[in-house]
C-alpha cells in the first residue's frame, strides 16, 4: 500500500494543552499546522486532570480569543486556605500580588474549547492516528530533508512534510525518545506519595481552595463548578484504586480536612456526596534540557513534569507554547531564528523556578513516611512561620498567580 504524502509548515504531535493551544496561537499569526493526536476527540474532552489557571494563562486565553467560556464559567479565586494544626489559614493573594488571582476551570473545558476554536477555523486536528514516528528533524540547514511525522490512519499510510515539529505529545510521548543519545540531559526527581484524586456531586462548602497538612497526609479540597467539587488525598505511589471504596476516601478526606476533628474553632467540613470519577496520579519532578533539537521543539508534559501541589503543569505548557508561536511567528514573517533559539533558554528558566515551588509546596504539605518526627515539626514551623510573614506570604502567592514570562 502507498504512503499519503502531506505538506505543512508546522506539524504537531499531540493534542493537550500544548499542542492545540499552539495551533491556535500560529493560526492567528497565519501559519498553517496539522495537529495529530492518538487518542479520539471523546476522550481528549473527557480526561480530567488540572483545575488551576494562573492569571498569565487566563489573560492569553481570553486574548487570544478563547476565553469566552471560562470568563462565563470559571471560578476566579483570591486566595487558598491553608489547613495544619486544626486550624484554616487564609493567603489573599490577590492582595499581595497587586490585584492578581487564579480561575479554577477544568483542564477538559480548555481543550474542549481549543478544539471547537481550531475546527470553527477549519484547522486541521487528526484523531485517532497510529505509529506516530519522527524523522529528519535534526538538521538546522534549507537544504537538509524536511522533517517528517509518519503515522497511520484508518490503516492508511501518511507522511506529513513540515518546516518545523512541536513535540507536545505529553510524558509519555515518542519525541523526546526520539532525539539521539547523548543530545538531553534529564533530571528527574520522584516522590514516595501520589494523590489520589476524586470529582464529587457535592457543593463547595469553601468559596477557597484548601491544601491540608494533616498527621494522615496531605489532602486538597477544589471545586468544578456550584454542584461539583474535586478532591485529593494523598496516598502511596503503588496504592490500587480498588482498596479505596467511597466510604474510605470520603473517611480520609473527613478527617483530614475537617479542622472540627482537631477540636479547634473552625469549624468547617466539605460537603459528601456521590463520587462519579476517582483516579491515582504518581508525583515526580522531571526535566528534559535543552528543549530543542534542531527542527524539532518541546513544549509542555513532554519537557518537563511537575508535581500537582503548586498547579503549574497546564500552566507551563501553556507559558511555552506563547514562547513557541513568538519564535515561529518571528521566523516566518521576518527569517529571524532569536527567538526560536532562545526558545529552550526562556522556558527553562521559568520552568525550573516553577519546579522549585512545586517541590516546595510538595515538601511542605505531604506526610513522609520514612521522615523523622524532626521533619515534621520542621513542617509545621515552617507553615507557621508561613502564615505570620507578609514576605512569605507573597513569595507563595506570586509564584502560585504565576511568575511573569521573562
Ligand atoms: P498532555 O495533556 O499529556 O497532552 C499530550 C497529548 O499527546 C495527549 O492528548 C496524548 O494522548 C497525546 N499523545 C501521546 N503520545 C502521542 C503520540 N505518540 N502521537 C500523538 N499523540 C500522542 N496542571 C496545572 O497547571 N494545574 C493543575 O491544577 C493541575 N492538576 C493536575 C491534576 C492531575 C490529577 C494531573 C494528572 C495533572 C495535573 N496538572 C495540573 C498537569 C497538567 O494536566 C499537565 O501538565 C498538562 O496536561 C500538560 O499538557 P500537555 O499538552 O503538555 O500534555
Ligand atoms: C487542582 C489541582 C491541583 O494540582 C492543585 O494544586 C489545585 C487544584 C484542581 O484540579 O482543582
Amino acid at each position: 500500500m502507498g504512503t499519503t504524502t502531506v505538506r505543512t509548515q508546522v506539524g504537531i504531535v499531540g493534542a493537550g494543552p500544548a499542542g492545540l493551544l499552539l495551533s491556535h496561537l500560529l493560526h492567528l499569526q497565519r501559519i498553517e499546522s496539522v495537529v495529530m493526536e492518538t487518542r479520539s476527540r471523546a476522550y481528549c474532552e473527557g480526561r480530567v486532570r488540572a483545575g488551576v489557571l494562573e492569571q498569565g494563562t487566563v489573560d492569553l486565553l481570553i486574548q487570544s480569543g478563547v476565553g469566552e467560556r471560562l470568563q462565563r464559567e470559571g471560578l476566579k479565586h483570591d486566595g487558598i486556605w491553608l489547613s495544619f494544626g486544626g486550624t484554616r489559614h487564609f493567603i489573599n493573594m490577590t492582595e499581595l500580588t497587586g490585584g492578581k488571582s487564579i480561575t479554577v476551570y477544568a483542564q477538559h473545558e480548555v481543550i474542549t474549547d481549543l478544539i471547537k476554536a481550531r475546527l470553527d477555523a477549519a484547522g486541521q486536528i487528526l484523531f485517532g492516528v497510529q505509529d506516530v514516528t519522527i524523522h529528519d528533524f535534526g538538521g538546522d540547514k534549507s537544504e537538509n530533508p524536511a522533517p517528517t511525522i509518519r503515522f497511520r490512519q484508518d490503516g492508511e499510510l501518511f507522511e506529513l512534510r513540515c518546516d518545523f515539529i512541536a513535540g507536545c505529545d505529553g510524558s509519555h510521548g515518542v519525541c523526546r525518545p526520539s532525539i539521539p543519545d547523548g543530545v538531553i540531559k534529564t533530571y528527574e526527581k520522584v516522590y514516595p506519595f501520589a494523590w489520589l484524586g476524586i470529582l464529587a456531586e457535592a457543593p463547595p462548602t469553601s468559596d477557597e481552595l484548601v491544601y491540608a497538612l494533616h498527621e494522615r497526609g496531605f489532602a486538597l479540597f477544589s471545586m468544578r463548578t456550584p454542584k461539583i467539587t474535586r478532591l485529593y488525598l494523598q496516598c502511596c505511589p503503588d496504592e490500587n484504586i480498588a482498596n479505596w471504596p467511597d466510604e474510605r476516601i470520603w473517611k480520609e478526606l473527613l478527617l483530614r480536612l475537617s479542622s472540627r476533628n482537631e477540636g479547634t474553632h473552625d469549624a468547617w467540613v466539605p460537603a459528601t456526596g456521590a463520587i462519579i470519577q476517582k483516579g491515582i496520579t504518581p508525583m515526580r519532578s522531571f526535566v528534559a534540557e535543552p528543549m530543542q533539537f534542531g527542527r524539532l521543539f518541546l513544549a509542555g508534559d513532554s519537557a518537563h513534569i511537575v508535581p500537582p501541589t503548586g498547579a503549574k503543569g497546564l500552566n507551563l505548557a501553556a507559558a511555552d507554547v506563547q514562547i513557541l508561536a513568538k519564535g515561529l511567528a518571528e521566523f516566518y514573517s521576518s527569517g529571524a531564528k532569536n527567538t526560536l533559539n532562545d526558545y529552550s533558554r526562556t522556558c527553562l528558566r521559568r520552568v525550573w523556578k516553577a519546579q522549585r515551588f512545586s517541590w516546595w509546596m510538595t515538601t511542605m504539605l505531604h506526610r513522609d513516611e520514612d521522615a523523622s518526627e524532626f521533619d515534621h515539626r520542621r513542617q509545621l514551623a515552617e507553615l507557621d512561620y508561613l502564615i505570620g510573614s507578609r514576605a512569605a506570604m507573597t513569595s507563595l502567592a506570586e509564584n502560585y498567580v504565576g511568575l511573569p514570562m521573562d
